[in-house]
């Protein structure tokens, strides 16, 4: 049997194709690692590292961005925040990447969906974007509603715009689109069209609106979560997250949950 064909995530090294800087601390990164590439599906991630002598001594998590089987290349969009990412931002072309993946559950987009609603903000973008693309290609119907501090923080949105239905933009500055919150639209799409599914990233507070909306409208609705991890396969259980049918393994059972079923506590 061929290595690509079974279901374990794989542990390689892949190459550094480019790595771009997109806007403020946001960058694109191609890694060209064919066996993970072919195997990758929307929603799922890697555990990378570039780091010489262990240091920081973890791998750490990325959603795919973009998946390119044939190329046999997937892109990482990030945000540079601490050490690692660090790292990330100063690596060039040709570097090697540690990685283990595919990893996690990935979106499901159930039978019969039409219209679908993505609900993202700032990086959580970044874990939307293959699950958009697959649903274009399925035919389906994408409202986005995209939200970010400012807005030149309002990732991937040209491209977003010429797929989608229709986009909706708050900013918590008013620079693109409305001040406030997004969901707010979303609720006024709720009244006149049947969304089937929303998919939702970016953040806690997000997520608890789209819980509210969904008891009132009565929609399906996955979260993409995410906690620190340390080994990403589900033997540590450092990632676990409260839900309702007791502790779960973000790395394993998710990083995708029903959103009635997680809870968060404050
Ligand atoms: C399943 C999954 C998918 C992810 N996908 C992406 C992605 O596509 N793009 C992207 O930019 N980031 C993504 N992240 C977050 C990414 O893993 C972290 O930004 C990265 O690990 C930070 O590493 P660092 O060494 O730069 O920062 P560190 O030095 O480890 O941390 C710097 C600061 O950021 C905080 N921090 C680190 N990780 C997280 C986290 N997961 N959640 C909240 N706060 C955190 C730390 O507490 C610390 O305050 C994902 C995380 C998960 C779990
Ligand atoms: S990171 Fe180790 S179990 Fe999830």
């Amino acid at each position: 049997m061929k290595i690509e064909n079974i279901n374990i995530p794989l542990m390689i090294s892949g190459n550094l194709i480019e790595n771009i800087n997109l806007n403020d601390n946001y960058y694109r990164m191609r890694i060209k690692a064919p066996q993970i590439a072919r195997k990758a599906k929307p929603g799922q991630f890697v555990m990378l590292s570039m780091w010489k002598n262990k240091d920081p001594f973890l791998k750490r998590p990325f959603s795919f961005y973009g998946i390119e089987s044939d190329s046999g290349t997937f892109d990482i969009l990030y945000k540079e925040i601490g050490k690692g990412t660090q790292i990330m931002a100063k690596s060039k072309a040709g570097d090697l990447v540690e990685l283990i993946g595919p990893l996690g559950n990935g979106f499901k987009i159930p039978e019969n969906t039409n219209n679908i609603a993505v609900v993202a903000r700032g990086i959580g973008i970044a874990a939307l974007m293959p699950l958009i693309l697959e649903s274009k290609k399925r035919g389906i119907a994408i409202y986005a509603f995209l939200s970010a501090q400012t807005g030149n923080l309002l990732l991937c949105s040209n491209e977003i715009n010429s797929i989608s239905e229709k986009v909706f933009y708050t900013t918590d500055d008013g620079s693109k689109g409305a001040k406030g919150m997004v969901t707010n639209f979303l609720q006024n799409v709720l009244k006149e069209e049947v969304i089937d599914v929303v998919y939702v990233c970016g953040s806690k507070r997000l997520t608890k609106h789209i819980r509210n909306l969904q008891r009132k409208y009565n929609f399906l609705a996955f979260v993409s979560l995410e906690e620190h991890m340390a080994c990403g396969i589900g033997a540590c259980k450092g990632c676990v997250h409260k839900t309702n049918d007791g502790y779960k393994r973000v790395c394993k059972e998710g990083p995708i949950f029903p959103v009635e079923e997680v809870i968060f506590d404050d």
